[in-house]
């Protein structure tokens, strides 16, 4: 007969759980999921499983979560939880300004924490709860979920590679709208982030997540400076009922890192102009540049300062040996591409086909006319083997007594700059 593994039931006191977060990032996509997968392995082969115990006011609506998901326990006693042994860790997803008072008690009885971001409305308030955590010996966490966004592990992945040379700025873009209530959509975001009263406000909801990305990323933050403004005045609440909204819903913010690198946020619960995703972040840097979403699907769009000019023989051989050059550049920074453009100066009109992808010039500089900007044109292709595809028509041409074959869109080009959406 084999052994069975050893279990260790961890309790764990789960607050807050019957609103957005708590239910669906924490309890079903967190501890239900954990638990569905048999616990977590430890290195010598025995399982964690985390035990819950699901705190809040309504007793109803706790039994409904419990017998949704398969969880036993429940209770609307905080202070009875905080007193059980069996429970060692205090989770905490309620509204922002109900997080420090409940975290505090917990550290004062022992429990170690984790908890949603912000984890206070106050910087003295958070850090008096730092304070009182480490001086109680408990282990602590806070919410840093957007590190691991498929975008933004790309985005660390490039600037470690050194893809960006030095990093000059980051413009940061998160925005959607958040319906009022007013028309037939109902609001998808709770009533209390719009009223100051309650501790709500994009601010303190969305300026932790850019610090600890900022952080993460691109270094310690010297100084913030971040103007509110509160856009739409008046919203409908969960019960229907109009109120004003007297927290900011919109945050525009610059920080200065101590490397010298400028970091700029927009943050908007009322504005979605051409934003595919929730959140953009563009990334400058001396040697290139990408823009990444960093949501579900990564998508990541990479521009790399190339500068090299075709050899001195034109036409497809000279084109091909610079494309290779240029994506091998690429790729040593950021890996296989899927579809790559390279953009290109000088040049003459024309149009080429390629094998998978098409060469295309003189939209910008028609006719051999220098180009302002110095782009004038852009190849691009598809690189399952795209280098051995690409097929340029070439055409004769005689200088002097010599002929020879070359391709008219493309001789004399300097391909400038690669993009990658990967
Ligand atoms: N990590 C993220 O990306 C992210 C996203 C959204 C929200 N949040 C954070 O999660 C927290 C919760 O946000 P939400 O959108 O889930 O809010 P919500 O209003 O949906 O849920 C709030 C929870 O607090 C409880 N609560 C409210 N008033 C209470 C009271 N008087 N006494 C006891 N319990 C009370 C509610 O019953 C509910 O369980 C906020 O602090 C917010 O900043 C984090």
């Amino acid at each position: 007969m084999t052994e069975q593994p050893k279990i260790h039931n961890v309790g764990i006191i789960m607050n807050g759980v019957t609103g957005r977060m708590g239910t669906n990032q924490h309890l079903v996509q967190s501890i239900c999921a954990i638990r569905k997968e048999g616990g977590i392995k430890t290195a010598d082969g025995e399982i964690i499983m985390p035990d819950p115990i699901l705190v809040g006011r309504n007793s109803l609506k706790l039994r409904e979560l419990c017998h949704t998901h398969g969880i036993t326990r429940a209770s609307t006693d905080l202070d009875a939880c905080l007193d059980d042994p069996q429970s060692i860790i205090y989770f905490d997803a309620q509204t922002t300004g109900r997080r420090a008072e409940a975290v505090k008690k917990a550290i004062a009885k022992g429990k170690h924490v984790y908890c949603e971001k912000p984890t206070a409305v106050s910087s003295e308030q958070a850090y008096d709860l730092y304070k009182a955590a480490k001086a109680a010996g408990v282990k602590n966490g806070v919410v840093q979920d957007k590190l691991w966004l498929p975008g933004l592990v790309k985005l660390k992945t490039l600037i470690e590679s050194g893809f960006f040379g030095d990093i000059l700025s980051v413009r940061g873009e998160f925005g959607y709208w958040v319906f009022d209530g007013k028309g037939q959509v109902a609001p998808q975001r709770p009533s209390w982030n719009y009223r100051k009263e309650d501790d709500g406000g994009i601010i303190s909801d969305m300026l932790c997540h850019w610090q600890y990305i900022i952080q993460n990323l691109f270094g310690e933050i010297q100084s913030v400076t971040c103007l509110g403004a509160t856009h739409v005045k008046e919203r409908v609440d969960e019960q229907g009922n109009t109120y004003r909204c007297t927290a900011d819903d919109s945050a525009y913010a610059t920080f200065q890192l101590h490397n010298g690198v400028i970091v700029h946020f927009n943050s908007s619960w009322a504005v979605r102009v051409r934003r595919d995703d929730l959140l953009t972040i563009q990334v400058d840097g001396t040697k290139g540049s990408a823009v990444a979403a960093p949501d579900v699907e990564p998508r990541c769009r990479l521009r790399h300062q190339v500068r090299r000019r075709l050899d001195t023989r034109p036409g497809l051989p000279g084109l091909r040996q610079c494309l290779q050059g240029a994506v091998g550049d690429v790729s040593a920074a950021c890996g296989q591409g899927r579809a790559v453009e390279a953009y290109i100066t000088g040049g003459r009109e024309g149009r080429a086909a390629c094998g998978t992808g098409y060469a295309e010039l003189g939209e910008e500089g028609v006719g051999g006319r220098p180009s302002a900007g110095g782009m004038i044109g852009r190849i691009s292709w598809i690189p399952d083997n795209p280098l051995l595809n690409l097929s340029v028509p070439s055409r004769e041409v005689t200088q002097g007594n010599q002929k020879s074959k070359c391709n008219p869109a493309i001789e004399n080009c300097s391909i400038v700059s690669v993009v990658i959406p990967l």
